[in-house]
């Protein structure tokens, strides 16, 4: 169904975008690829539309989900937990309970009172984990640049996954003002974490006028649609 609300999460119901589906296949050999457009665009639905075609292990975290409105924060165990529970789906993940449940053990149940740093390293030890197990794992962050209100900084962990753990891609989805300039900026910054590392873009635009003309001729009709569609 072409006009439903949800991000697709198959080919066989993206229209358009054959361009961006074929860089976005091409970015998985990257260690780090950067999925821009403004809101509504469709980059959820590029990254799990491509990811669930390749079937190829991926873990797919909504940011912006976690994002905690009264304290205005992305508290780092939202983080941790919503990692945790994913890794289920991993064609693996059998192979790589038992480690996952000791990591999880040894933070222990009362892990909220725990500082940020304690759980930033229970991610790291997590990462590490599924690093070790020898397949390759897309790691997505979706709308990433929430990542900026987690209460401990995550970029140095990110450059960490960058560095050592050559079996996890990254991949972080975002508006470019939003993610490059607030969160990454720090690729182009000599201070911090994520300096000078290479990173494939790719940047959903909104559909011209024919494009969504043709949206809607194949989707049905609706001109909320065709007002967005053309941006
Ligand atoms: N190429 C496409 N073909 C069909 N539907 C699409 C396409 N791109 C986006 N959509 C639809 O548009 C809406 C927004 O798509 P999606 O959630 O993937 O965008 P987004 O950029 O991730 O948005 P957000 O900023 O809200 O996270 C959804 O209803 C989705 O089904
Ligand atoms: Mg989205």
């Amino acid at each position: 169904m072409l006009f439903s609300t949800e991000p697709k999460t198959s080919l066989s119901e993206l229209f358009d975008r054959e361009v961006e589906i074929e860089r976005f296949r091409s970015g998985l050999n990257e260690r780090l690829v950067l999925v821009l457009g403004i809101r509504r665009v469709g980059k959820s639905s590029l990254v799990l539309s491509v990811l669930n075609s390749l079937g190829i292990d991926y873990v797919f975290i909504d940011v912006r989900k976690l994002y905690d409105n009264v304290s205005r924060k992305v508290p780092t165990e939202r983080i941790y937990n919503e990692l945790k529970s994913s890794l289920s789906r991993l064609s693996f993940w059998e192979r790589i309970k038992g480690v996952i449940n000791e990591i999880d053990v040894s933070l222990g149940p009362i892990r909220f009172r725990l500082g940020s740093s304690r759980i930033r390293d229970g991610i790291a030890k997590i990462l590490e984990a599924v690093n070790s197990a020898g397949r390759r794992v897309v790691l997505v962050f979706d709308e990433a640049q929430y990542l900026r209100y987690s209460t401990t900084g995550l970029r140095p962990l990110l450059a960490y996954a960058y560095d050592y753990l050559r079996n996890i891609t990254l991949v972080l989805t975002g508006s470019e003002v939003g993610l490059l300039h607030d969160f990454l900026g720090g690729l182009d910054d000599p201070s911090s974490e994520l300096y000078g590392r290479y990173y494939f873009v790719i940047e959903l635009k909104p559909f011209n006028r024919e494009r969504s003309i043709e949206f809607l001729r194949r989707g049905g009709s609706g001109s909320w649609t065709l007002t967005w569609m053309i941006g």
